[in-house]
């Protein structure tokens, strides 16, 4: 376990203006430790006050926290509600069936409106299809689509009929949705002819058929498909169906299902530090809860504001920031189909412009590179726009470097804007440690403190807490109601990523170090503390890639993977592989890392392509076969070991390591 041990010391900070404090939901400091005190005192009563004031519930909850059974808590279980209910049919009758839910630009630049009423129409139509077919409460949906108004309409719809969804990115391989297809048992795939992405036209429903074609998906019986391209896709009827067949006929309005709030609203699958990505199970009611709190205290949302989150609806981030939060507040927000490069790098800006979006979010990675992009294009520089619609600026996925926070802060908000550092998980729900606008000082690369009500804190290996300014592992003490509820199938699983015996059952392990600065107690996170590389802001496996690379039975002998720091994607994939054959050298080995990438892009998806590959005889292992990481580790970034190699087993190895394909 790698901790940093150094104290932070405290950067300038920024203050919110007084204009910021004034108007926040969570107006100046003594605001937000007023609410942090009363969750202190009775965390309970705290999160039961907010769950009556943020969720319509159709039969109120009794109970708050039931931990008898820890670490399976559940929070309001006697209560039962409707996600969709709260996030559509609540809003019109609060009289805003005419305000736009959603502002959808395609990647072509087409701009499509969706009223509250019109996007609760398509998804008690699309509710109704599902309903059609069988589908039940508790049943899994898997959901394979871009970014449209079809794919939140389908998250929408399976919520209203208690069906839980599972969305898999549009950018996973045929075999990375064949595991999740058949790891959910799901009964139903929605998908689409084809996704668009930067004017490329790339299969969806292709890849269904492959994954299908993979075996041990004998759960699915449709396979629903939008048409997005009209391309010419082949058809397995009766187990296909085109959506717009069936929705042509389906009735406008749509009973919600009424569910426990310990119901899981949906499966979302990320990796962990073994070979299989986890099902992340998530509840209704806790999780809907946080999604709607933290959009309005975090981003301090309006309901004047137009927001918009960049991720994808194949990410935890696309599911509590764009398909529920914004939606249970009644929110505008964006929803944008493309690339933020295409047709050129000042695609985001532009939008902003044209919608006249008020509260921006995207990850540090998407911001470095168009830091990037603006100084070699300079037509794709945020000054040719204007962005003075702009209030607030978040941050998510991963640590944000200073440099990149400090463009960010002054090219994008025009130096007025507070840029909220998010930190959380898929299996946090929302929020954990993030600044709120209106009460916090902002110092770049920190993600300031707890949300009021997360218990969170910095921990030694054995659960003592550590002083303030010393590094050591993140933990949250205490039980939160959007907080993961299982790993799907695998309850053992869940109690030993999350609750280990390391800290007797107690706390909470995110899987990331973190120090606290001395003065202010300030959060800085230093990074994973397991084999989880953070690439692009998104979560990849070490050992996945590993076993999809050996998996490569042709080529490959033995493989490890570990982690690089890269200048725009955070951190980078590097591989060392031991083929089967002679070493190669020169285009020879260049050919070959080729080879291996498109097999992992085949087994696993582009984005989880190795950046650099190393060959050798052999891997250096200490003299009981155990492969060296750390070695590799300074390998990968190209220093010179400082290490100690007299138990290397191989010396001779590392010189053959030196050079990456
Ligand atoms: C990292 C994404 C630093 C962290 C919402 C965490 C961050 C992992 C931040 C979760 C941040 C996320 N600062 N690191 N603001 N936000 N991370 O599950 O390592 O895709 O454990 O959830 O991303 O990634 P996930």
């Amino acid at each position: 376990m790698d901790l940093a041990t150094t104290a932070v010391s405290s950067p300038s900070a920024y203050s919110p203006s007084k204009d910021t404090v004034r108007n926040a939901h969570i107006s100046g400091r003594a605001a937000y430790d007023r609410l942090v005190a009363e969750a202190e005192a009775d965390h309970e009563g705290y999160w039961a006050r907010l769950a009556r004031e943020f969720i319509t519930w159709k039969t109120p909850f009794t109970q708050v926290l039931d931990d008898s059974n820890a670490p399976f808590f559940k929070w309001f279980a006697d209560g039962t509600l409707n996600a969709s209910y709260n996030c559509l049919d609540r809003n019109i009758e609060r009289g805003l069936g005419q305000k736009t839910a959603l502002i959808f630009e395609a990647d072509d630049g087409a701009v499509t409106q969706v009223t509250y009423a019109e996007l609760l129409e398509r998804t008690c139509r699309t509710a109704n299809a599902l309903r059609s077919l069988g589908v039940q409460k508790g049943d899994r949906v898997v959901i394979y689509m871009s970014m449209s108004v079809d794919g939140v309409v389908a998250m929408q719809a399976c919520a209203r009929i208690g069906a839980i969804h599972s969305v898999v990115f549009g950018g996973f391989s045929s075999q990375a949705l064949r595991d999740r297809i058949a790891d959910t048992g799901a009964v139903a795939v929605l998908t689409a002819d084809q996704q668009v992405r930067g004017g490329k036209h790339l299969p969806l429903k292709a890849v269904v058929d492959d994954a299908l074609a993979l075996g041990g998906c004998d759960s699915v019986r449709h396979v629903l498909v939008t048409k997005r391209t009209g391309a010419e896709v082949p058809f397995n009827a009766p187990r296909d169906l085109w959506m717009a067949d069936l929705l042509a006929v389906q009735p406008t309005t749509c009973e919600p299902e009424w569910v426990s709030a310990e119901h899981p609203l949906f499966l979302l699958y990320t990796s962990g530090s073994t070979g299989k990505p986890k099902g992340v199970q998530h509840s209704t009611g806790g999780y809907l809860l946080h999604a709607a709190l933290t959009c309005k205290w975090t981003f301090d949302l309006k309901p004047e504001d137009v927001f918009w989150c960049t991720a994808d609806i194949g990410w935890v981030t696309g599911h509590t920031y764009i398909a529920y939060g914004p939606l249970a507040l009644g929110a505008t927000e964006v929803v944008f189909e493309g690339v933020p490069t295409y047709p050129d790098a000042g695609r985001f800006w532009k939008m902003i412009q044209d919608h006249l979006v008020t509260v921006f979010y995207t990850a540090p990675t998407a911001i470095r590179s168009l830091i990037k992009a603006a100084e070699s294009t300079p037509t794709a520089h945020p000054r040719n726009y204007d962005l003075s619609s702009l209030r607030i600026l978040g941050s998510v996925g991963e640590p944000i470097n200073p440099a990149a926070w400090e463009w960010y802060h002054q090219h994008i908000g025009g130096g007025r804007c507070p840029i909220v550092d998010t930190f959380w998980q898929t299996e946090t729900g929302g929020h954990m440690i993030t600044p709120l606008p209106g009460a916090h000082d902002l110092v770049p690369g920190s993600c300031s403190l707890p949300f009021p009500g997360i218990a969170a804190d910095v921990v030694d290996e054995a659960g003592n807490p550590v002083p303030w300014g010393q590094g050591g592992i993140l933990v949250v003490k205490k039980p939160w109601p959007a907080m993961i509820r299982n790993v799907w199938g695998d309850p053992e699983r869940y109690k030993s990523s999350y609750y280990p015996q390391d800290f007797q059952g107690r706390y909470y392990l995110a899987g990331d170090g973190a120090i606290r600065d001395a003065v202010t107690g300030n959060f800085t996170i230093t990074g994973r503390i397991d084999d989880v590389l953070n690439v692009s802001g998104h979560r990849m496996g070490t050992m996945e890639i590993e076993s999809a690379l050996v998996s490569c039975t042709t080529l490959v002998a033995e493989a490890a993977v570990v982690g690089r720091p890269d200048d725009t994607t955070g951190e980078a994939i590097c591989a060392f592989v031991v083929l089967k054959g002679a070493l190669p050298a020169g285009k020879e080995a260049a050919a070959v890392a080729g080879e291996l990438r498109s097999w992992i892009a085949r087994e696993i998806g582009p984005i989880a392509k190795p950046k650099d590959i190393r060959f050798a005889e052999n891997l250096p292992k200490t003299r009981s076969g155990k492969i060296m990481r750390r070695l590799l580790r300074s390998v990968a970034k190209g220093e010179t070991s400082t290490q100690d190699t007299s138990t290397l087993e191989n010396p001779a190895i590392l010189e053959q390591l030196g050079q990456a394909y």
